[in-house]
């Protein structure tokens, strides 16, 4: 399965999962690097039904047009990566329809685009009007479908309910439950830090050098790095914690980075940024989605900075945080965008207390990660992700004098 899959997959559930407990059965459930079962809460019976026996398959079905269950007795199907592989999938959804209890839904997600790629067969790509006429076809109701833009298989989800009234998301949802935890490891040493200057002076002067009409910011949190913006500001955080409050010329959505991009799109910004400041979750697959999602909506003479990329002890760059002081593997985002972006300026700032990577010559309409997504997640998945020493010992990272800034922003 591809990050992207699993990404989707979730906000399914995030968004769309009945209460109380649950049947959930998936079709095509082979682990395959990932299942949907991880996703799924306690309360859940999940019974994983595939063609051929394997990690995850409970059930192997000897005909994939005929579930061995009662009609009326499934709560939710999950399908992904499956039907395109299946000869006659419309059968599938009168399959589904018939285990489907009245209310229960189905989430499936399908290529809309990609490579060829057999098991045993490759037969279809899916555009969003198949799920319409699938629904229509097989006596469902489309509550909500969407496109994903990353590649290479761009996928088509849908969300389904055997009649009932489910209606779509239309805006960002609220957190569910907390995401902020105060750790502190019990090492001293693990929480160290280091740097020239702290990171709040310098992205103030960085304010001053850049002159922004507008100013981006994701992860908020008490508001400190927000409160330097001098114009307007749009921010995001799904739990912010403001220490005071903001002045009217801010704008603060309180919801995650992924979902107010999903809903706002190219809405998201009342024009185009001039200053971003990417200081959300720690974890590089986010840095990474905040980056691409706010680069194609700046000016393309913007700046844009993250925050975290100089761990100062290899526990603060665990995924799975350890430490007060946190920065989780957002340092892989200077290799990466090294490696996939040569045509970005990248600066690396020692500041404290987790250094600051500078970015500039901003190219809004570049492809190449959001094509790359899923590939270029999977390559790093089976690289070496031991901290590097030039990232612990910040050789590579300048002093961020004025001068030194001035530099770091300009176009040349
Ligand atoms: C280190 S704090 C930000 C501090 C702030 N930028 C400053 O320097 O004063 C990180 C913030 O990111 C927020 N956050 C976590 N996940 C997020 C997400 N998916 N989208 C946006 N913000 C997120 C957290 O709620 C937290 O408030």
């Amino acid at each position: 399965m591809h990050p992207a899959s699993m990404e989707n997959m979730k906000r399914c559930v995030d968004w769309y999962l009945p209460e109380g407990d649950l049947h959930v059965i998936d079709l095509g459930a082979s682990d395959v690097n990932g299942s949907y079962r991880q996703l799924m809460p306690a309360r859940v019976r999940y019974t994983g039904f595939d063609l051929a026996p394997g990690p995850g398959v409970d059930v192997v079905l000897d005909d994939p047009y005929s579930l061995p269950l009662p009609d009326a007795s499934v709560d939710l199907v999950l399908s992904g990566q499956m039907i395109e592989h299946c000869a006659h999938f419309w059968r599938v959804f009168t399959a589904i329809s018939r285990v489907l209890k009245p209310g229960g839904l189905a989430f499936i997600n399908a290529p809309s685009a990609g490579p060829i790629h057999r098991y045993p067969v490759d037969c279809y790509r899916f555009y969003p009007d198949a799920y319409q006429a699938l629904a229509d076809w097989a006596g469902l109701r489309l509550v909500h479908c969407w496109r994903d833009e990353r590649g290479p298989w761009c996928d088509l989800l849908g969300v389904f309910q055997k009649g009932g009234d489910l209606q779509p998301l239309t805006a960002p949802p609220k957190l569910a439950a907390s995401i902020l935890r105060e750790v502190v490891h019990p090492e001293p040493a693990a929480e160290i830090t280091k740097g020239a200057r702290p990171y709040l002076e310098v992205l103030a002067d960085l304010h001053e050098l850049v002159k922004p009409g507008l100013y981006a910011e994701i992860g908020v949190r008490r508001g400190n790095s927000l409160r330097l913006a001098r114009c307007e500001a749009v921010a995001v955080d799904p739990e912010p914690a403001l220490s005071e409050a903001l002045p009217d010329r801010v704008t603060l959505h309180d919801c995650a980075s992924d979902d107010f991009f999903f809903f706002h799109g190219a809405e998201a910004y009342p024009r185009p940024p001039d200053l971003a400041f990417i200081d959300g979750m720690h974890l590089l697959e986010f840095a990474l989605r905040d980056f691409m999602n706010v680069e194609r909506l700046m000016r393309r003479k913007g700046v844009i900075v993250i925050d975290d990329v100089l761990p100062n002890h290899p526990v603060q760059a665990e995924r799975d945080r350890q430490s007060r002081v946190w920065c989780g593997d957002v340092w892989r985002i200077v290799p990466l965008l090294r490696k996939h972006r040569p045509d970005l300026k990248l600066t690396l700032f020692d500041t404290a207390p987790t250094g600051l990577l500078v970015i500039t010559r901003l190219a809004p309409a570049n492809k190449v990660l959001w094509n790359g997504y899923n590939r270029i997640l999977r390559d790093l998945a089976a690289e070496d992700a031991t901290l590097p020493p030039e990232v612990l010992d910040r050789s590579e990272a300048l002093e961020p004098t004025r001068a030194a800034l001035a530099a770091a922003i300009s176009q040349e």
